[in-house]
């Protein structure tokens, strides 16, 4: 089976830790876009590890990382995180593969990208590790691919300063590079978990543009940047946590304002702070307009829900059920950045469940309210919610129904 795992809101939903949950049962994981911009927390039996490149698969005993094509590898942020990941303890030699087709992240795109930053006149906010550049440069079929240091003719058309910061990494990337169209041909039995980076909302075309990366985060972008066909995937799984965040700037139609005491709670219960920046992330309350419409441009079969523990504590919690826009009511989730920021979210409030659920493992388990605000969720999204997650470790998941389920005939 062919499953995708994308992040349906701004990204740090959590897709990490449910990656390395699902993968289990996989054989492969693959990731498919984006480059050291993502930061993916894995905690499993009490260790904490920080993926940014290498998919987050790699921490399961014997499963097999791929970097997928759609990626931007900066070689020397992947080789400090394999040699972070060693020291950690995990035995990744020989069960990690690049794309031939990703293309390389240089010292240059970088620079230019925070350069870039200091003259825009609203900063994007981007977490300046080349990943905008890179894409550009691809786009204008200027790029340097993973595939051309092994090729003489292409090696030889580099400029000196390139090939002087790639010759370090030639001899190490070797033995991990493989051609990921025939590589994902000779895999086709295999189960295949795909692994997303960012969320929908921070999607180049159906995130809030420009306030976006530059990767495909949408699920769209898993046949593209994984080396197989569209028709190859089997199902779609959208993590989004209980709230939303957002990190860097751009629209945000439920965040609280500056100073309100429920965002700044969420965030230290929550410890929402960036894993690549270590920048605060903004906080708000959940967003149904935005996660219907992640539903929609996204095709998903099921919804991952993370961080209800965070609510824990709070007397009330609240969703957007609706978008006041021009006088009107819209549940559409608008294209500008303009109309996003004019929107005025319709809310709906659920009462706190004021238990600790950490310690949940069964959706029965529960307590009536939170399963309540769940619900809530399921039926407004028309998607159900197959798995809760109520702690940052593995072990704190309430599986309703295993994605690696094959329907019955
Ligand atoms: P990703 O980018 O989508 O992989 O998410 P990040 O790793 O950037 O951010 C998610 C953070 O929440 C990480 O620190 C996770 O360890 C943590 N986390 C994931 N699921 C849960 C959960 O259910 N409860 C709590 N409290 N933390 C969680
Ligand atoms: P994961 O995979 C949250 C945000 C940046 C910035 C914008 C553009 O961990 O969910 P970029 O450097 O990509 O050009 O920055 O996108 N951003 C993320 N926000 N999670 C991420 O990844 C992100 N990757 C990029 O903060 O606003
Ligand atoms: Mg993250």
């Amino acid at each position: 089976m062919k499953i995708v795992v994308v992040g349906a809101q701004w990204g740090d939903e959590g897709k990490g830790k449910m990656v390395d949950r699902l993968a289990d049962e996989a054989d492969l994981v693959v990731r498919f876009s984006g480059g050291a911009n993502a930061g993916h927390t894995v905690v499993a039996q009490g260790v904490t590890y920080k993926l940014h490149l290498v998919p987050s698969g790699i921490i399961v005993p014997g499963k097999v990382a791929v970097l997928g094509s759609g990626m931007v590898v900066d070689p020397a942020a992947l080789f400090s995180e394999l040699d972070e990941l060693a020291r950690q303890g995990v035995n990744w030699q020989g069960r990690v593969w690049v794309s031939d087709r990703a293309h390389l992240v240089l010292p240059t795109y970088k620079e230019l990208d925070q350069e870039m930053e200091t003259k825009r006149r609203v900063p994007i906010g981007t977490t300046g590790r080349g990943i905008g550049i890179t894409y550009a440069l691809k786009a204008h079929r200027d790029g340097v691919r993973v595939g051309e240091l092994f090729v003489s003719a292409c090696w030889d058309h580099l400029r000196p300063a390139e090939k002087e910061f790639l010759a370090p990494f030639r001899e190490r990337l070797r033995p991990m590079v493989t051609d990921l169209v025939a590589f994902m041909r000779r895999n086709a039995h295999r189960d295949i978990l795909f692994e997303g980076a960012q969320g929908v909302l921070l999607d180049l075309d159906y995130g809030t543009y420009p306030f976006v990366s530059s990767g495909y985060s949408a699920a769209g972008g898993a046949a593209l940047g994984g080396g197989i066909g569209p028709r190859h995937i089997d199902k779609v799984f959208g993590v989004f946590k209980a709230y939303s965040t957002r990190v860097g700037n751009g629209p945000f139609p439920t965040e609280f304002t500056t100073g309100n005491p429920l965002g700044e709670k969420l965030r230290e219960v929550g410890q929402e702070y960036g894993v690549t920046t270590g920048r605060a992330r903004r906080t708000g309350f959940l967003d149904l307009v935005a996660l219907r419409y992640a539903c929609w441009t996204n095709s998903l079969d099921g919804l991952i829900a993370t961080k209800m523990d965070v609510y824990d504590e709070f007397e009330e919690v609240q969703v957007c059920t609706g978008y006041k826009l021009n006088g009107q009511v819209t549940d559409d989730f608008p294209a500008t950045v303009a109309e996003l920021e004019a929107v005025e979210p319709v809310i709906k409030s659920f009462p706190g469940w004021k238990t600790p659920l950490g310690e949940c493992r069964t959706w029965d388990s529960l307590p009536v309210k939170a399963r309540d605000y769940l619900s809530f969720i399921e039926s407004f999204t028309g998607t159900p919610i197959d798995i809760v997650s109520v702690g940052a470790d593995r072990a704190q998941t309430i599986v309703r129904k295993s994605p690696w389920t094959r329907s019955s005939l």
